[in-house]
């Protein structure tokens, strides 16, 4: 049998699974999957429809948008060196579908998890390494599928907000889940004081409650994060009725209600369905725009290139 990928579970963590906050020890920073070879090796190969390369500008430069970029054919010892030097982050989206030893990793911690917590089922995991600069921040967002944060190397802070007004608006949530990224989530510096906040260090892990908004700010190190993302029916009924809200509240103008049980929420995940299948949604997201290269000989780790649309 294999050891154990969570090191202190205690039971009354099954209670809390999915419903708070929830911090826990695990092991995934001790694995091979894990060095600094293993790493390079998975980034050299990496397709570039899995992953997001980003360049966060600093306050002293005019452009203050998160610019996404191209490994080209850089190594991947340089792409990490790039990182470190400089003001980046790669995300490497959907590993499991690129390296079979990361797709077992992810069965394992979800049968792990579904071990302790009764009644727990889960599917569509997803699981992304995300390697960051230095004080690198993301900035206060949510995610749709359930989530988790676990620390492979460095050390950072993550702010965790409640789930609800004001911190996440309907509309907020809706338009995250219709998948229109040009609406960000509203932040307040007041907001801060009814976050938990949290110090991750390698071999933490924290799990939160669905959509809970978050934002991260990294010490001055390089960062290496695993993200694991997972449906249980639950989330999926979620995203159904908020999905369809959406549509109601922006196609057609109504001001829908929050119901979460009883028949409307059948006719909400039809409308969802048949929205999707239509393919409407595919002319309504936005394709990011490609338009710089690492570089490890330039300053910066990185060159601009002519920009192109990706996918
Ligand atoms: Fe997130």
């Amino acid at each position: 049998m294999r050891e154990p990928i969570i090191v202190n579970w205690k039971s009354q963590d099954a209670e809390l699974f999915g419903k708070h906050n929830l911090q826990l020890r695990h092991r995934l920073h001790e694995s091979p999957l894990f060095s600094d070879e293993a790493l390079a090796g998975l980034i050299e190969n990496y397709p570039l429809s899995h992953y997001n390369l980003h360049y966060m500008a600093s306050p002293d430069e005019p452009r203050q948008f998160w610019r996404q970029g191209e490994i080209g054919k850089a190594k991947g010892e340089d792409v990490i060196q790039a990182i470190r030097n400089g003001r980046m982050w790669i995300n490497l989206r959907k590993v499991m579908e690129i390296d079979p030893r990361y797709d077992q990793l992810l069965k394992d911690i979800f049968s792990e998890f579904e071990s302790y917590v009764p009644g727990l089922k889960t599917f569509k995991h997803n699981f992304g390494i995300l390697i960051s600069s230095p004080k690198a921040q993301v900035y206060y967002h949510s995610d749709v599928p359930g989530q988790s944060l676990w620390q492979i190397r460095g050390r950072k802070r993550i702010w965790i907000y409640p789930n609800s007004a004001p911190f996440l608006l309907p509309e907020e949530l809706e338009a995250l889940i219709l998948n229109i990224t040009e609406e960000e989530v509203r932040f307040e510096n007041w907001f801060d004081e009814h976050a938990a906040i949290y110090d991750l260090e390698p071999g933490d892990m924290l799990h939160w409650p669905l959509n809970g908004p978050h934002r991260v700010v990294n010490e001055d190190v390089l960062n290496v994060s695993v993200t694991t993302e997972h449906w249980t029916p639950e989330i999926r009924k979620s995203y159904a009725v908020n999905f369809a809200n959406g549509l109601l509240r922006r196609k057609i103008g109504v001001t829908p209600a929050r119901n979460f049980d009883g028949p409307s929420v059948y006719a909400k995940a039809t409308l969802t369905a048949l929205y999707k299948y239509s393919g409407l949604q595919k002319r309504d997201a936005v394709k990011p725009k490609i338009d710089f290269r690492i570089d490890p000989a330039s300053p910066k780790g990185l060159v601009d290139i002519p920009a192109f649309l990706k996918g």
